[in-house]
């Protein structure tokens, strides 16, 4: 039986902080304080989770934060208004509104207005298109953070087949351009399955580097991989125990079931998640740099 390693974000995460202490430095030196406003819009428990963790990351660095809550009810015209208020203000460097929006409101118009200049979350079509021809200038955070964990563990993804469950703008799909990209450490060949897959094990199984992103508790099992795969959970789900909080958090991985087959794997909670708050607080300092 092969030990399965544990890819920890963690670890990641404090030589990524370490490294931008320095550059916060020498912003701060020059009066700049790199800066990041959050649109909230709606009562999202999820979403308020993580607004809240992003924010109290920023108040941890010292750096300047502000979470724009705005009722379920608000006009997509009235988020338009405030975008282009953010879109003016020198405080702030990084503008993120977060998903998902209400029903009625339409997402792509939205993630159009945030200035490019200001888009650290790399949603904007401009900041996608250029992530697409290989200049990108802000990287979607959650894939930066995974090819930053699999930098960190010198896992070089050439000539490997990476297979991605999930096709999301988010994830599955920035993914699939980094992977593939030239670059040094990517090169990959790229697969990526979704719902309209018919059979995803038959591509899982050739694949070396599985990412699962699609949001369903403990998806991918033994019966998925084949022996020696690394697996990427981007998955956060609840599921109930008798703690006292009731819940705890798996991922997108049956962890137990994998454990000995794969060759490692990224854990829930401590994987992937701190990584998108740790590319959220490099992008806005990329874009605070950018005033230098
Ligand atoms: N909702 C889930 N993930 C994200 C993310 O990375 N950014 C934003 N803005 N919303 C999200």
């Amino acid at each position: 039986m092969t030990l399965t390693k544990i890819l920890s974000g963690k670890d990641v995460c404090k030589s990524v902080y370490t490294s931008l202490e320095e550059r916060i430095k020498r912003l701060k030196a020059k009066r700049i304080v790199p800066g990041l406003a959050v649109i909230l819009v709606g009562e999202d428990p999820a979403s308020q989770v993580y607004v809240r963790s992003k924010s109290r990351r920023f108040e941890r660095l010292s750096l300047y934060s502000e979470t724009f809550a705005m009722p379920g009810t608000t006009s997509e015209k009235e988020i338009l208004r405030k975008i282009r208020k953010l879109n003016m203000d020198d405080r702030f460097h990084g503008i993120l509104v977060q998903l998902p929006l209400p029903k009625h409101i339409n997402e792509d118009a939205v993630l159009r207005e945030v200035s490019p200049l200001k888009d650290v979350d790399g949603f904007h079509p401009e900041n996608i298109g250029r992530l697409a021809v290989g200049n990108p200038r802000f990287i979607p955070c959650t894939p930066k953070g995974i090819m930053r964990i699999l930098e960190f563990y010198d896992i070089d993804l050439s000539g490997k087949h990476v297979v991605i469950i999930g096709r999301s703008n988010i994830v599955g799909r920035p993914l699939s351009l980094l992977t593939s990209q030239k670059k040094p450490l990517s090169n990959a060949t790229t697969t990526i399955c979704h719902s309209k897959t018919p059979d995803i094990r038959y591509f899982t199984k050739q694949a070396d580097v599985v990412i699962a992103a699609i949001g369903v508790t403990q998806f991918v099992d033994e019966t998925y991989i084949k022996p020696g795969a690394i697996l990427i959970d981007v998955g956060i789900n609840q599921i109930p125990d008798d703690s006292e909080k009731k819940y705890r958090l798996v991922g997108d991985v049956h962890y137990d079931r994998i454990n000995g087959i794969a060759s490692a794997v990224t854990p829930v909670p401590g994987g992937v998640g701190p990584m998108t708050i740790a590319m959220l607080v490099e992008n806005t300092v990329e874009s605070a740099e950018a005033r230098l």
